[in-house]
């Protein structure tokens, strides 16, 4: 990180004038009140979740939304990225819960009316308990389920948001999920790796589709025309011992299939391999501009105790700063991830996630400027990027990591819900307002 002191040093740089300066959220981690989730069944296993806590208070957004848009609105943010959670609309098989659909469209209305932007995620890891326990991704013939949803909250809603991110980070789903058995349902070994690998490549089926079906609703709702993505998780992978030609060959490997197997698949609207043989399912270009969620950098390096994770064993620089999880802070990763990601699908970017778990509000300022003037270099150097959310709005429920890892602008009292923007939001603001920094 720079010091402060070096910071004044720096020359100012300008954001284009229609810059998108917003925050991010997911609803499981901020919504509360959701007890048909399958992340609130896995909460009550003590041990599971590090301070034992459960995701059915969270920051309860879902009563607060005005409150806080209005933080939002003094802040000078322009776009707010938010979640849907499919149990929270359907909380058995069959049936749709319109009150919770004319709540929601409260929200999105609330939004409207203070110029946010809403950028709206329409699964962000969480599923209906009674999805996941007929199997949830791991089964092609699920996704009608999914997609009986998706007209659900587009049909109910698509005449207040027209952005779409379809699904949050199949690629971190899929390893904490099935390889890992960190998260619900909690598998690993090589069982775990198969279903990763079948719960990804109906990720991308129901992706596609979903993009089609989303601009069918709009055309023949006659909703303004949607732009859709997805958001995925890029992180740097570098290998260890750069002259191991072992250690460089499993770092191309993590990057291929962490950073690269989804989005390359969406792409080409092929089941590229492992994910399928090549069969075709969509015409290619599924997808109006990319989202990219960074935060860090992994070294990798050969090992011949993890044949189910590919012989990869991940590891952190031990010489850079970390955040209170142990992710290395590396600002010129953001201007690697966008220029490869620019390189790889000529397509504008987003960077729909970027943030610091910390304790210590002035290295998330330093971050925030520090992650900005990196997102510039990579504009400079030619990649239109339309926009920035932070990661996150508020301090909120970090999945295994409960409440322990505040990622917010805005400081979240759990006892009581009271909110209080940090120093960094104020700077977050300044920069928004003026589009300089
Ligand atoms: C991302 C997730 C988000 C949050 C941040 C810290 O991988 O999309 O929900 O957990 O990490």
């Amino acid at each position: 990180m720079i010091s402060r002191t070096k910071r004044s040093a720096i020359p100012r740089i300008v954001f284009p004038r229609d810059f998108l300066w917003g925050s991010a959220t997911a609803a499981t981690q901020v919504d509360g009140g959701d007890d048909a989730s399958d992340w609130f069944n896995y909460c009550k296993k003590p041990g599971r979740i590090k301070d034992n806590s459960s995701c059915i208070s969270a920051c309860d957004h879902w009563n607060h939304y005005e409150e806080d848009f209005r933080i939002m609105q003094k802040m000078k943010l322009n776009a707010y990225r938010l979640g849907a959670d499919w149990s929270r609309f359907q909380k058995t098989p069959g049936k749709f819960d319109t009150k919770a659909l004319d709540h929601f469209r409260g929200m999105l209305d609330s939004l409207r009316r203070k110029k946010i932007r809403p950028l709206l995620t329409l699964n962000h890891f969480t599923l209906p308990q009674w999805w996941a326990a007929r199997g949830g991704w791991t089964r092609e013939s699920n996704l009608e389920d999914f997609y009986k949803y998706i007209d659900f909250i587009v049909e109910g809603t698509g005449d207040l948001v027209d952005e779409y991110i379809t699904i949050n980070e199949p690629n971190v789903y899929c390893l904490l999920s099935y390889m890992m058995g960190i998260w619900p349902p909690g598998e690993s070994g090589f069982g775990g790796y198969l279903d990763g690998m079948r719960a990804q490549r109906n990720m991308v089926i129901a992706h596609c589709h979903t993009y089609d079906r989303i601009r069918e609703i709009h055309a023949r709702k006659k909703f303004k025309s949607p732009r859709i993505s997805i958001a995925q998780h890029i992180r740097i992978m570098d290998p260890l011992n750069s002259g191991s030609l072992l250690d460089v060959d499993r770092a191309n490997a993590a990057d291929f299939r962490f950073n690269r197997l989804f989005t390359d698949a969406v792409h080409e609207g092929k089941l590229i391999r492992p994910l399928g043989n090549g069969e075709t399912i969509h015409d290619g270009n599924a997808w109006d501009f990319f989202g990219i969620n960074y935060y860090s950098r992994n070294m990798i390096s050969f090992n011949l105790f993890t044949p189910h994770l590919l012989f990869i064993k991940e590891s952190t620089n031990e010489d850079g700063p970390v955040n209170q999880l142990g992710w290395e802070i590396y600002p010129e990763g953001l201007t690697r991830a966008v220029m490869s990601a620019y390189d790889r699908y000529r397509l504008p970017v987003r960077i729909t996630e970027n943030g610091i778990a910390t304790s210590d509000d002035l290295h998330r300022s330093a971050y925030i400027e520090d992650h900005l003037r990196a997102l510039h270099r990579a504009m400079e150097l030619g990649v239109p990027v339309e926009g920035y959310y932070h990661w996150s709005f508020m301090d909120n429920f970090e999945w295994a990591e409960g409440y322990t890892a505040p990622f917010g602008l805005v400081d979240v009292n759990f006892n009581n819900q009271k909110r209080k923007p940090r120093d960094s939001m104020l700077l977050y603001s300044r920069i928004a307002k003026t589009g300089t920094l």
